[in-house]
């Protein structure tokens, strides 16, 4: 199985990235590490504890306490009206943490431990929230780039595709960012993180960045809520409607159904929400055989919303660091991401 340590910020999206990461028979998470972002620290550490915990997995998967604040900002969240005032806001049900995180040893050498032990270009780093415990750990450990399989980011938007959910236009011109009109959050909340390990001449060849513009493509429609809901088998004799099967599909639901709320209140977006941070875990998965393990990574498949990129394209990106988060606000580019693409055969992100 591939070995992967995941980095995250939970959040809703973040929830489902550890699942896939969790169920897939095809992955073995290290470690899971948390960051500040969609909530604070000490928030997204409680949420990773408590969802590990829904699944069973608390005392198989440990979790490690990152960053509170960019490498060189203070912390960004964004207002409660996105994940809520706990950052995993919509439910009742999720349970207390059975298992603490670890707090004996700071999350980025435990990362590197870990992924020094795999066996070399197997593990990848995953990285779901802000870039900074990604960044400071290739930073620390330079000797982790040569060693890794690779590094998928959630994060960033090119502008290129937003068909179905369209972010729509500020004064006329398309709004690409989710958090400025120009940057997405995940970039914004750390840009000099993300710029080192995008421009990094030999890291960036080994990235894998899933940006908007390939997760608006991956709606979770109602079609995918249902079978979230009530399982592939679908809605039964003796079910109730809008009833999960079981607990944890009615707890996973009520989640989808803040942040479905939310990205038709804030962004506009009502065909249901993209769920961006589980397609970062899916980016491992693109380079098996066909398989039973395969996921149709570049096939759009309109009937259940899913599916991600049509093709595989290299890029030479770079992140704008000039200004601050409210220089960024007002309309800076701040947290952009420039990318050029690459002919064929060129190293990229
Ligand atoms: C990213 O920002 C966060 O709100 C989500 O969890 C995701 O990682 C999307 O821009
Ligand atoms: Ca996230």
């Amino acid at each position: 199985r591939i070995p992967i340590w995941l980095d995250c910020d939970p959040g809703h999206d973040d929830t489902f990235a550890i699942l896939l990461a969790a169920y897939h028979p095809a992955i073995r998470i290290l470690g899971v590490s948390t960051v500040f972002g969609n909530a604070s620290l000490e928030k997204t550490t409680h949420n990773a504890t408590s969802i590990l915990t829904s699944i069973s997995q608390s005392t198989t998967i440990p979790v490690y306490i990152g960053a509170s604040k960019a490498l060189f900002r203070p912390p960004m969240h964004p207002p409660t009206d996105i994940h809520g005032e706990t950052g995993l806001d919509g439910t009742s049900l999720l349970p207390c943490p059975l298992v603490p995180p670890i707090t004996t040893i700071p999350a980025i050498d435990a990362a590197y431990q870990s992924l020094i032990a795999c066996p070399p270009g197997t593990a990848w780093v995953v990285a779901t929230g802000s870039f900074t415990n990604a960044a400071a750990l290739f930073m620390k450990y330079p000797e982790l780039i040569p060693h890794i399989a690779g590094l998928s980011l959630m994060g960033g938007a090119l502008g290129n595709n937003f068909t179905p959910a369209t972010l729509g236009t500020v004064d006329g011109v398309p709004r690409i960012g989710n958090w400025t009109q120009f940057a997405e959050f995940n970039i914004l909340a750390d840009p000099e993180a993300a710029s080192f390990l995008l421009t990094h001449k030999d890291l960036s060849k080994k990235t894998t960045l899933i940006p908007l513009d390939v997760t608006h493509l991956c709606l979770t429609t109602a079609q995918v809520q249902d079978l979230i809901l009530y399982g592939p088998e679908g809605l039964r004799p003796g079910m109730t409607p809008g009833k999960g099967k079981t607990e944890l599909r009615q707890m996973l639901v009520e989640l989808l159904f803040f942040f479905a709320k939310t990205y038709a209140d804030v962004f506009g977006i009502t065909e249901g929400p993209p769920l961006h941070d589980p397609l970062a875990v899916a980016a491992v998965l693109s380079g098996l055989e066909e398989g039973p393990h395969k996921i149709p990574f570049y096939e759009h498949d309109p009937a259940v919303g899913a599916g991600i990129a049509p093709q595989r394209e290299r890029y030479e990106v770079g992140v704008a660091t000039e200004g601050s988060y409210e220089d960024a606000k007002a309309g800076a580019r701040t947290g952009q991401i420039t990318a050029r693409l690459l002919p064929p055969g060129e190293e990229g992100v």
